[in-house]
């Protein structure tokens, strides 16, 4: 049975966004999947939620188009009046992204800027274009990185545009605090996903290294995220504000 509440995960038609998306469907929340290109997978994501009880629909968002990002808003609108009858929603998950192995002396001006609208200018403004649709009393959770607190060679326009979004959370939870929106950061370690190609997962080097540095003995699955994010939108959560919460499994500690 719904409880009413409506969580909206971008890029959950695969990866991390689908497994939070199937434990937010799991405790009785609707979802609103968004994806940029993979259609048929998001379809596929949204029936396996019907299929168990669950309710779900599909958008298409490129959350580095910013200025599609208000007709995005809009379409929200329109669907979640349509499907649930409902004029607001209550958890945005901003998790959708993209990762590669860039070296500094390689990087150029076009990837940096693809990464900053992607990962960063794009979250900023799609929260700002969301949060007059969200209910009083929200939650919204930025998906950070590991590599915010390590360094990974290759990945210094990636994660520093992640801690541009740890500093955007915490000035979000002070400016939402008349809405009484929490705002929270998760920042997973490496998690065998299609990020950067399936770097971790297609490269058994990668993952024995890894795996070594780790305490838990292992790189992640998305099952270890999706559970953490539907966590922090449950009622017991309420009190956990403006807070980096690492999911690495201890990694480099
Ligand atoms: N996997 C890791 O090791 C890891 C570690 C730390 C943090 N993270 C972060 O976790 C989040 C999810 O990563 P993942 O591993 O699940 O990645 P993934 O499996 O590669 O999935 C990426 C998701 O983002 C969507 N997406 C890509 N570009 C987009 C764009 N321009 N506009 C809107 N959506 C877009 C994709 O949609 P389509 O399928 O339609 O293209 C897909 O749903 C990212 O923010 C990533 O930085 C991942």
């Amino acid at each position: 049975m719904a409880n009413n509440k409506i969580a909206i995960v971008t890029g959950g038609n695969r990866g991390l966004g689908k497994s939070m998306a199937l434990h937010l469907a799991k405790q009785n929340t609707n979802v609103v999947i968004t994806y940029n290109t993979n259609e048929a997978e998001a379809n596929a994501t949204v029936a396996e939620i019907e299929n168990t009880g669950g309710s779900a629909l599909a958008l298409q968002l490129n959350i580095g188009n910013i200025a599609s990002l208000a007709t995005f808003a809009q379409a929200v609108s329109a669907a979640m009046q349509q499907k649930w009858n409902a004029t607001h929603f209550d958890f945005l998950i901003n998790n959708a992204g993209i990762g590669a192995t860039i070296p500094f002396m390689q990087a150029t001006e076009e990837q940096f800027d693809n990464f900053m609208n992607v990962h960063f200018k794009g979250v900023y403004f799609l929260t700002q274009k969301l949060v007059p649709l969200m209910n009083d009393g929200g939650r919204i959770i930025n998906i950070s990185s590991g590599t915010t607190r390590f360094c990974n060679p290759g990945y210094s326009i990636y994660a520093s545009m992640k801690s541009a979004i740890e500093t955007f959370s915490r000035y979000l939870a002070k400016e939402l605090s008349e809405k009484r929106i929490a705002v929270n950061v998760v920042a997973p370690g490496a998690i065998e996903t299609d990020f950067n190609n399936a770097f971790v997962r297609n490269n058994p080097q990668v993952k024995s290294m890894i795996a070594a540095n780790t305490a838990m003995g292992r790189t992640g699955v998305p099952e270890d995220i999706g559970g953490i994010v539907a966590f922090l939108c449950s009622p017991e959560a309420g009190w956990i504000n403006a807070q980096r919460i690492e999911a690495t499994g201890g990694v480099w500690l």
